[in-house]
């Protein structure tokens, strides 16, 4: 048995994502690093030096001016990772896409090309986009409840895998002797009419090289949690610690096996971590004050407070009153849970809005902050513990990706932890994770429904 081994993402931004306003001040990072595909290529190749896994492309579709530099103008996720495909090799491609205002039939489209540009590297993280504005950019008034948003998503992903499944391996001979390019019985329309969606297929591209893109996840809602455990092949999450890591990966594999009757190593779970790496310990600590001081002001945190709360502006309170609970009802149908962690803590603990708002300035120490040994030791321990299966690595500053590459990886790999060479040049492959087959090759009855 191969013995298991560390994953590893790396999250690309460029001019600085929530909560880091002002990085695009630092000459280290160009003030248009967002729409420069240069960058993401630059990155995604040192990344992928490194034999990183993935790069991860997070988006979203709504701002405001008080909305991060990074969000305020960036390149579309699709459209980046083929820039970046052209210029890579081995590296997983993940981007985010949204189940709530994209069709299953443009997505299987979009991620099967980008399968097919990349030669099987495509990884879809699905959401359901927790902007509530975003209806608002695609003529919807309101964006919808979360049972309708986990339940699109959920009928959404398997129409994707089944337009993905359009063609058999062997449909398209193109032989040239025979004047045969298809083979019309192995081309398989869907006719799917379910609670979200009609799509009669098929899908006008041939099976992707991974078979089906690697799809991703990210949500913690109850309604997210089982989306994740569902469909999920890699879960995106935060963890703090590992006792809350530990937590997530054991209820989301629970639910995987339990409810839908999966195993266990069929899905990855990566938390997004910031890594924070100095000479000494107390250097690296020092590091991690200096970013989080110069990161953003007490007025910008106010400012993207909101965000969680569909963009309700808090400006407009007392900053020393009580944190206003009222506020819960704008995070009804935006980023809920994280807006119900919130009010619970201040409520719990009585905290005032200033306090609140304080929190997320000066948040706790974080976990992955040392000398690349101390870095490389927690990363460990967190992995033997089966709290994660990898990390999605968040660097604060362009100069700690390298600490990161040059001296911790390097200890991971003499550990035995990560890997020196990749093992294949597919995603899939790269994350240990089986080849779906086809379903329509898998029964003699070729007329078998979408599955939904
Ligand atoms: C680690 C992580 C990454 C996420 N990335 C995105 C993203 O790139 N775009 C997006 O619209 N939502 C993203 N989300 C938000 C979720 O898709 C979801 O809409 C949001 O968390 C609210 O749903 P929930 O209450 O189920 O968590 C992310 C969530 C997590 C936990």
């Amino acid at each position: 048995m191969t013995k298991r081994q560390l994953k590893l993402g790396l999250v690309l931004t460029g001019a600085g994502g929530p909560g880091n306003h002002n990085l695009w001040l630092d000459p280290a990072v160009p003030a248009d690093a967002s729409v420069d595909i240069e960058w993401y290529i630059a990155h995604a190749q040192k990344a992928e030096a490194a034999k990183f896994d993935l790069v991860f492309i997070v988006d979203s579709q709504f701002i405001t001016p008080d909305s991060p530099p990074h969000y305020l103008s960036r390149l579309e996720p699709l459209t980046l990772l083929s820039g970046v495909a052209t210029r890579t090799n081995s590296i997983g491609l993940v981007g985010t896409l949204t189940t709530s205002y994209n069709s299953p039939y443009n997505v299987a489209r979009r991620f099967g090309s980008l399968d097919h540009i990349s030669g099987g590297r495509a990884g879809w993280n699905v959401v359901t986009s927790g902007d509530a504005g975003t209806a608002g950019n695609y003529g919807r008034d309101e964006h919808y409840d979360y049972d309708t948003r986990y339940g699109r998503a959920s009928e959404h992903v398997k129409v994707v895998q089944a337009l993905w499944d359009s063609y058999e391996t062997d449909a398209l001979p193109r032989d040239r002797g025979t004047g045969q390019f298809l083979d019309p019985g192995k081309l398989h329309a869907l006719n799917h009419r379910g609670e979200h969606f009609s799509v009669a297929g098929p899908l006008n591209l041939e099976r992707p090289p991974q078979g089906h893109p690697v799809v991703f996840q990210a949500g913690d809602s109850t309604q997210g949690r089982d989306l994740g455990a569902e469909v999920g092949e890699g879960i995106f999450t935060h963890a703090a610690t590992l006792t809350q890591a530990k937590a997530f990966y054991d209820d989301i594999k629970g639910r995987a096996v339990r409810t839908f009757g999966r195993r266990p190593e069929g899905l990855v779970i990566l938390p997004g971590v910031g890594v924070i790496v100095g000479d000494t310990d107390e250097e690296a600590r020092e590091l991690e004050r200096h970013y989080r001081s110069t990161d953003h002001s007490f007025d910008q945190a106010l400012a993207e407070f909101g965000r969680s709360f569909g963009w309700h502006d808090f400006r407009q309170y007392d900053l020393d009153a009580p944190f206003p609970q009222e506020t819960l009802v704008f995070a009804e149908n935006s980023f809920r849970t994280g807006a119900q962690r919130i009010a619970a803590l201040a409520a719990e603990q009585r905290l005032t809005l200033r306090q609140v708002v304080q929190n997320s300035l000066q948040r706790a120490p974080g976990a992955f902050v040392g000398t690349a040994e101390t870095v490389a030791d927690r990363l460990q321990e967190w992995f033997e513990a089966y709290g994660v299966d990898g990390y999605n690595i968040h660097a604060a500053h362009p100069a700690q990706l390298d600490r990161f590459i040059d001296e911790v990886v390097p200890i991971l790999v003499d550990r035995g932890v990560f890997r020196s060479e990749y093992e294949s040049d597919t995603l899939r492959g790269n994350l240990g994770l089986p080849v779906p087959g086809n379903r329509y090759e898998a029964r003699a009855d070729a007329a078998v429904p979408v599955g939904v």
